[in-house]
């Protein structure tokens, strides 16, 4: 992907501060951005902070001696890839749905052809007055995104909707929107993440050390390429993801009930959740008391919920994972044949800085039509990304 250019405009609201974790989250995605700031975001916040975290020059003042021959307003009205405003004030919000542009920020919205995203933030009496709520409305059927604020105390001690979006939910927002690869538009996937539990008794399960977060990268891979994600999540601590329809389950049957209650109507379904395979012959409805030395419990199997779907698959493309500690090419491919899948994504499970809550995977991808990839160690999202490619036949 191209390096990408956003311009924040900053607008004069407590919320000011909250853009510095703006600029800063996009920074270590590596997205370039040009803070511009209303003469009033100064107040709260000073343009040397924006300048010292987006290391870029701040604009502030329309008519200050130019900086280069270009005309600035212009200059990064072209060069924007994503307009954020984030605070948004009713005023910037205001001005804009009339057409006024009498600053650095208002000329620049109206100059620019990029997708301008407003981040609104103000006192809840504010957000929801007709006037403003009417001009958001114009904005939107004009094409301007929106990023709803989020309810609570605001600093004026009010409590309601007008809080600034969470900022690293606006910069994943903002960073997805200028994913460039599209191909996955119009796809519907089902990614399955995270472990399984099977329960015991009413105080205690097993499970295994699935964090989740090989399926949650899958999931956000497939949304920012366009597809229709439904995250079918076992136990996980990784917060839901945006723009993604996430279930949450627990146990193997939940999982199968969810899977298969969708799998008709979908195109790919990513397997990386570690179901589990065994569940106690019987549950106890009572609590297992401390008795004799040895407990013994019966395990019996449970559903093989990829190998079902691989028995009804008509149109679907299956991509399942082989979790190994050892043989791993072998033991992938024969997951692979046996579970009639399209793919396979094999990982060996006993290196320490890969694998289970690990960011990072050392994977080698199979296909059925005998393809290898032998993939170097990387991040769980390129992982995926790598994945897609594949699939889409890159
Ligand atoms: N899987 C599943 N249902 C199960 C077990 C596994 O759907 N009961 C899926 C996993 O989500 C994964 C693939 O099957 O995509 C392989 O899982 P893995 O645990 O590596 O293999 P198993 O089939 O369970 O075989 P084994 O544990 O013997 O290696």
């Amino acid at each position: 992907m191209c390096k990408k250019t956003v311009v924040l405009g900053v607008c004069g609201g407590i919320a000011a501060y909250k853009a510095l974790d703006i600029v800063s989250n996009l920074k270590k995605k590596d997205i370039d951005v040009h803070v511009i700031m209303t003469e009033s975001s100064s107040q709260f916040v000073t343009p040397l902070s924006f300048q010292s975290l987006s290391q870029n020059m701040v604009i502030y003042d329309m008519f200050e001696e130019p900086k280069s021959f270009e005309i600035q307003h212009i200059s990064l009205a072209k060069k924007a890839d994503i307009m954020l405003i984030a605070p948004a004030t009713a005023n910037i919000i205001g001005k804009v749905a009339n057409g006024i542009a009498d600053d650095m920020l208002s000329t620049t919205i109206m100059a620019t052809k990029a997708k301008v995203v407003f981040a609104p933030a103000m006192n809840t009496n504010m957000y929801n007055n007709v006037i403003v709520q009417q001009n958001i409305k114009k904005l939107k059927d004009l094409g301007y995104e929106f990023i709803e604020p989020s309810s609570g105390r605001l600093a004026c001690g009010d409590e309601g909707k007008g809080k600034l979006a969470d900022s690293k939910l606006i910069s994943e927002i903002v960073s997805s929107m200028l994913y460039d690869k599209k191909d996955l538009i119009g796809k519907k996937i089902i990614v399955t993440a995270g472990p399984t539990i099977a329960n015991i008794d009413p105080v205690r399960f097993i499970t295994n050390k699935s964090t989740g977060k090989m399926g949650y990268a899958v999931a956000e891979e497939a949304r920012d390429r366009g597809a229709e994600v439904t995250l079918i999540s076992g136990p996980s601590s990784l917060s839901d993801p945006f723009g993604i329809e996430t279930v949450k389950v627990n146990t193997n049957e939940e999982m199968f009930d969810e899977v298969v209650s969708r799998f008709e109507k979908c195109d790919i379904v990513v397997k990386s959740a570690a179901v589990a395979d065994y569940k106690p012959k019987a549950y106890s409805e009572s609590k297992i008391k401390k008795k004799e030395a040895q407990l013994t419990i019966d395990f019996i199997k449970d559903r093989d919920i990829l190998k079902i779907l691989g028995e009804r698959k008509s149109k679907q493309i299956l991509v399942g994972f082989a979790a190994e500690s050892n043989d791993l090419l072998q033991n992938a491919m024969d997951k692979l044949k046996k579970k009639n899948l399209d793919y396979v994504v094999a990982n060996d499970i006993t290196r320490s800085d890969t694998g289970f809550a690990s960011a990072d995977n050392l994977v080698t991808i199979l296909s059925k039509n005998g393809k290898l990839i032998k993939l170097e160690k990387m991040t769980k999202r390129c992982v995926a990304r790598e994945l897609f490619n594949l699939i889409n036949g890159y």
